[in-house]
């Protein structure tokens, strides 16, 4: 892999190191269109092969490359108790015969479940703080770097959900992807729908709807925060990744309608949305990301925001362990 050059990236990226199956499979949802009025498709990044899929291993794609260019022999990061993000890097992390160190916010739970059953299963190595706060995560987290330096480890640190700059390239890439897609099957997309949370997903894609010409709008589906916050932490992301000329191009749309309660609160849209895409189109969503997501798509299909012929891309950003907790 090459690593990437474009006038209008500020970054540094290194060549990517290919660790998830892309690209990842765009199917048409016929019944969903059918109901909903509008032309549906998914984009199965839940299917980008590793566990459960997901759209972190993306990320770790980039920052697993600078992480072995710097001689790392171990990982460190944090999340929440059920992190998507911390049980992808835990099985990335052992494929490429890294030590895996997790920060995970919450009580020590009674039974592994979920996604900590699976990132204990690929050999992580976990503890727990009771706290919902995101930035004790982050201090432990630096503190566990800190005593493995001490050690004499080489740990490579990536902070929560990995959405750093070059995290996010992931997401480029997705974008690039999607533009073949449309290329190939001879239509184009005028919008994607996703899950938006830590904000790299939208990052990205936003970046590479930029730095590709691209011109449909995404949609980010907030799923804890308001539109404002949530706008303010994709800009944050872009700034680490984008010239100033191009980011002025940029476009970032965030729904808020779907949050509910915040984060982890599930909502009856959502419950609605993963029992219409299993029992419609046979696709498993979760009840914290892309069933608010779906929930925010099906939301807008009921309410003619798409016209009957419009393509609309629904992106599958994986968490289906979330089912098994
Ligand atoms: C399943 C799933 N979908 C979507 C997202 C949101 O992606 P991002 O954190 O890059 O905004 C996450 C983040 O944890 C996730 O786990």
């Amino acid at each position: 892999m090459e690593p990437m050059r474009d006038p209008g990236l500020i970054l540094d990226v290194p060549a990517r190191r290919p660790l998830a199956q892309t690209p990842t499979p765009v199917h048409y949802l016929p019944r969903l269109s059918k109901m909903l009025g509008a032309q549906f498709y998914c984009k199965r990044d839940d299917l980008t092969g590793f566990g459960f899929g997901g759209n972190k291993i993306r990320k770790l794609e980039f920052l697993l490359s600078e992480a072995t260019q710097q001689g790392a022999d171990a990982l460190v990061t944090c999340g929440s108790n059920q992190s998507n993000w911390c049980c992808m890097t835990a099985v990335a992390g052992a494929v490429l015969g890294l030590d895996v160190y997790l920060v995970l916010g919450g009580p020590v739970p009674q039974k592994d479940t979920g996604n900590i059953r699976l990132a204990r299963l690929a050999g992580a190595k976990i503890s727990h703080i009771d706290t919902a706060d995101d930035s004790v995560l982050e201090k432990a987290s630096l503190d566990l770097e800190s005593s493995l330096k001490a050690n004499g480890r080489r740990p490579y640190r990536i902070i929560m959900g990995g959405s750093t700059g070059l995290g996010s390239m992931g997401y480029v890439h997705a974008l690039y992807e999607i533009m073949a897609f449309e290329k190939s099957a001879n239509l184009s997309f005028s919008t994607v729908i996703h899950a938006t949370g830590s904000a790299g997903t939208q990052a990205g894609l936003v970046a590479g709807s930029v730095l590709g010409g691209w011109g449909g709008q995404i949609i980010g589906m907030a799923v804890s925060r308001s539109a404002a916050a949530q706008e303010e932490k994709v800009r944050a992301v872009l700034v680490q990744m984008l010239s100033r000329k191009t980011i002025e191009r940029a476009k970032v749309i965030v729904e808020d309608g779907f949050v509910g309660a915040g984060y982890r609160h599930n909502t009856e849209a959502c419950a609605e949305a993963l029992e219409i895409f299993s029992r419609v189109e046979g696709l498993f969503l979760d009840e914290v990301y892309t069933g608010k997501a779906a929930a925010g798509l099906i939301a807008y299909g009921r309410t003619g925001r798409f016209r009957a012929d419009e393509n609309v891309l629904f992106l599958h950003t994986g968490g289906t362990a979330q089912l098994f907790e």
